[in-house]
């Protein structure tokens, strides 16, 4: 019998299907050494494993897919693999663009950009900008991001509103804060996918994942695949979120 989509479960479980998936993209680096090759050999092959998590998401009809792709803790990483990973970012984007346009879906990188140098800023912009009208898919990419500087960044912006007598301190609500996040605008984080055998989150979104429903694989990351993805939505989909509420059907 034909494996059923996640959609399909979904329209008879009455329950729904993640709509956006956020995923640490962990283990590159074993991957490779147990291979006994280097570790940016197992960031090349990851990147493999990023287009088969887009591919999925489009034929799954997630809305949208968020990628940790560097964290503002990576720089503490010998230089040649940070040099590396910028060539293999700067690589697939514009190695990428095409297919970007083509599966009309919008990229948007969230994270600091402005650590990295201004040939690899103008290409992210560049693809920001000419995918910024496409209504399929939305791909975050986090890069240089982490969710404390998200948190600071957000408090920035609002007290410089504040200063200016735009926003009114009593008016500052949770869902006030959430709009300055870097993932303003975007719906809630359903379900964080964790690669590579970890249980942490290593500063991803923080406000953002209060809520979320978590998953973690042993898998590494460039072994990630649309069977492993199919796992973690099933896994997803079996799970009864309460929100704080009780149990459905509980006797009281
Ligand atoms: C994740 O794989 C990719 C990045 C953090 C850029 P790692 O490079 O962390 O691989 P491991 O965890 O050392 O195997
Ligand atoms: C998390 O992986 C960051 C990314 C996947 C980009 P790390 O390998 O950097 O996390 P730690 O150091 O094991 O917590
Ligand atoms: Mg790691």
């Amino acid at each position: 019998m034909e494996r059923k989509s996640s959609l399909e479960y979904n329209e008879k479980n009455h329950k729904y299907n993640p709509r956006h998936v956020a995923i640490i993209m962990d283990g590159n680096g074993r991957w490779a050494n147990k291979k006994g090759k280097m570790r940016i050999f197992g960031h090349k092959e990851g990147f493999k494993a990023v287009k088969e998590a887009i591919r999925f998401s489009i034929i799954n009809d997630l809305k949208i897919l968020t990628l940790y792709a560097f964290s503002s803790e990576n720089w503490n990483r010998p230089l040649f693999e940070i040099k590396s990973l910028m060539e293999l970012f700067y690589y697939a984007l514009e190695s990428e663009i095409k297919n970007l346009k083509k599966y009309n879906i919008r990229l948007k990188v969230i994270g600091d950009i402005t650590y990295f140098n201004k040939k690899l800023q103008k290409s992210i912009r560049n693809a920001e900008q000419i995918t910024s009208n496409n209504n399929g898919l939305i791909l975050n990419i986090a890069a240089n991001y982490g969710g404390r500087w998200d948190i600071i960044q957000s408090i920035k912006k609002i007290i410089c509103k504040v200063q200016k007598g735009i926003l009114n301190i009593n008016n500052i609500q949770e869902k006030t804060f959430s709009e300055y996040l870097s993932t303003s605008k975007l719906l809630p984080v359903d379900l964080v996918i964790r690669t590579g055998g970890e249980k942490r989150i290593s500063n991803f979104l923080l406000w953002q994942i209060a809520y979320s429903e978590l998953y973690f694989t042993d898998v590494l990351w460039p072994d990630f695949n649309h069977y492993v993805f199919q796992q973690a939505i099933d896994a997803f989909i079996s799970r009864e979120r309460r929100f704080g509420g009780c149990k459905k059907n509980e006797k009281q």
